[in-house]
């Protein structure tokens, strides 16, 4: 059978209800190696890996999603329309823009702010606000009580040219930034499907401290954890 989607080069049925999407590929990798079982790997496209096998029994994916929202959305879109994917959790890290936060921290995001245009340009200039599936929340949230959970900003840029603009969204409540959490909402709300982002605090912009390789790794086990949980719970 031939791949049916133009980025991701696997079958029909190949891909499982519910996918996790590191933004590096190599996360992907790490995830179907670490956490599941007879986990096969479905596709190489543009080295974007993508693997499925079971967790506790479970048929589960972990696709990669690159980073942004314009490469974000390329995967999610392809993963609902092309394989009838019904729950998409990231599972990423965050720059913290509140002093509540510490390295490592977990974070799961209600809703996602942004700077991008690709809602503006959909919405032509209507502000649409893009919000988490509420069970996957509550799950989440439930298998997590140590995490944070609130607003975060999915930025364009990693290189802030204007970081008043970051403190003054911090001002406002918001928790942490990275850079794909706006477009999966939004895309999975069109498609009627389920989304949730869950970060782990790499790194701090209020205090300027970063984690090492080593704790990334780490944190990033336990955060694979709860999303496997909240999702297949
Ligand atoms: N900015 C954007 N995305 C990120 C950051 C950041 O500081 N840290 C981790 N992901």
């Amino acid at each position: 059978m031939a791949p049916v989607s133009t980025h991701i080069g696997a079958e029909a049925g190949a891909i499982a209800p519910l996918v996790l999407m590191p933004g590096d590929p190599l996360r992907a990798r790490w995830i179907a190696e670490t956490f599941l079982d007879d986990a096969t790997c479905y596709s190489e496209v543009r080295g974007m890996l993508g693997y499925t096998g079971t967790w506790q029994g479970r048929p589960v994916s972990v696709q990669g999603s690159g980073m942004g929202q314009p490469s974000m959305a390329i995967y999610v879109n392809e993963l609902f329309r092309d394989y009838d994917v019904q729950s998409v959790i990231r599972v990423g890290s965050c720059g913290a823009l509140s002093e509540r936060l510490a390295l490592r921290d977990l974070v799961i995001a209600s809703g996602a702010c942004t700077d991008s245009s690709m809602n503006r340009i959909t919405f032509e200039g209507l502000d649409y606000a893009p919000v988490a599936d509420f069970g996957l929340l509550r799950a989440a949230a439930d298998a997590a009580p140590e995490a944070h959970v609130g607003l975060i900003l999915s930025a364009d840029s990693f290189y802030a040219t204007r970081p008043e603009l970051t403190t003054r969204m911090a001002e406002h409540g918001v928790l942490a930034i990275e850079m794909e959490a706006s477009a999966l909402y939004t895309i999975a709300a069109r498609h009627g499907r389920r989304a949730l982002a869950v970060c782990t605090v790499s790194d701090h912009i209020v205090t300027g401290e970063e984690t090492t390789a080593a704790e990334r790794e780490q944190t990033f086990g336990r955060m694979v954890e709860v999303a496997l949980t909240a999702g297949l719970g």
